[in-house]
């Protein structure tokens, strides 16, 4: 294309008025592009707060199923739940993560019966689960177990899709597990549990902060999560984990983390053309929020440009701690 030069060509025409900016903008934001990830924790009336991430609380289920009621009426479409498990439901094979009574089973189940409406996403991965916070079952070496671990994932997502789960996400990065769960699903007669698979997830520090939340970072300790989720210089790898992914059977993807990672998501949605989730992590919210409470950046502008940022780049929903706030202002607008 030969472009007309200046003064023929002034780019600034279209950018003078409102109205003109409006026509010309390619992407929206709307509320249907959110979805709130929760800590939810045992109790009643419990609200804590995680240091890390000011404005996130862990809450009890009864709070959270009134927090729920809030976001279904802003027209959030749906929630990603995270448990927080007490000392002693941590165990060396993580037995708890498929308990039918469990914190997030009876959590689905509340959620559904008081808000329909409102979709669930239920996290598949063992490391809220596990004594020494890995996201799998450990050999003698410490390496996590690739098929040992995939047979609890099994029925860890089995028993989140019974309790009434929409998705079920598997953060896990084993190999074979979509195909696994799917296979499982489709068995059960669980035909339209969609799964949303995190496919492209990066073994990152930005994640520091969600591991204070649901507790695992001090048993985590050292340790590192790089034998399973991937290296944040690959990206052809992330486009050939999206395709295996699909492949096993995933309705949609994600991308994990969001900012520093736009080039992988809008890779993955324009070679592939599927569902593509980005999420904004824990560690983006923590880093924001610090500049916000230091005057340092504008809170609203920054937000809506970061989201509106995910749009640009080919995300078709954007899981982020910022979700209610966002909602809130595209009301008001
Ligand atoms: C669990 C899981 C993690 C996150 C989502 N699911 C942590 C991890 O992989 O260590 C991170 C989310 C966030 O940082 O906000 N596998």
């Amino acid at each position: 294309m030969t472009f007309r030069q200046f003064p023929a060509t002034r780019m600034r025409r279209m950018r003078k008025d409102d109205f003109s900016r409006r026509m010309m903008r390619e992407t929206t934001l709307t509320v249907d592009d959110l979805i709130l990830p929760m800590f939810v924790q045992e109790g009643e009336q419990r609200r804590d707060a995680i240091p890390s991430m000011p404005g996130v609380e862990r809450l009890s289920l009864d709070l959270l199923l009134e927090e729920a009621a809030e976001l279904s009426e802003l027209g959030i479409p749906a929630i990603a739940l995270f448990p927080v498990i007490d000392a002693e439901g941590k165990t060396l094979h993580a037995e708890e993560s498929y308990n039918a009574n469990g914190l997030i089973q009876r959590s689905v189940r509340a959620l559904k019966q008081a808000h329909p409406e409102l979709g669930i996403i239920t996290d598949v991965a063992l490391d809220p689960y596990t004594s020494h916070g890995q996201d799998g079952i450990l050999d003698d070496e410490g390496y996590v177990l690739n098929e040992r671990t995939v047979e609890t994932l099994i029925k860890q997502g089995l028993s989140h899709a019974e309790a009434g789960a929409d998705f079920i996400a598997p953060s896990d990065m084993m190999d074979g597990r979509i195909g696994s769960i799917r296979e499982v699903l489709e068995r059960e007669g669980l035909i339209n549990t969609r799964i949303m698979a995190y496919s492209a997830k990066y073994a990152s520090r930005y994640y520091g902060p969600f591991r204070d939340a649901v507790g695992s970072t001090a048993n985590l300790g050292k340790a590192d999560k790089s034998t399973y989720q991937m290296d944040p210089a690959n990206s052809d790898e992330a486009i050939h984990e999206v395709a295996m992914d699909i492949s096993e059977g995933a309705d949609a993807v994600m991308v994990k983390p969001g900012m520093p990672y736009l080039d992988v998501l809008h890779r993955v949605r324009n070679e592939l053309q599927v569902p593509t989730f980005v999420y904004q992590v824990s560690g983006e919210y923590a880093m924001h929020m610090a500049a916000f409470e230091r005057g340092w950046l504008d809170e609203r502008q920054v937000i809506m440009e970061s989201l509106a940022c995910f749009k640009r780049a080919g995300a078709d929903g954007i899981l982020t701690y910022f979700a209610k706030r966002a909602a809130q202002w595209l009301k008001q607008a």
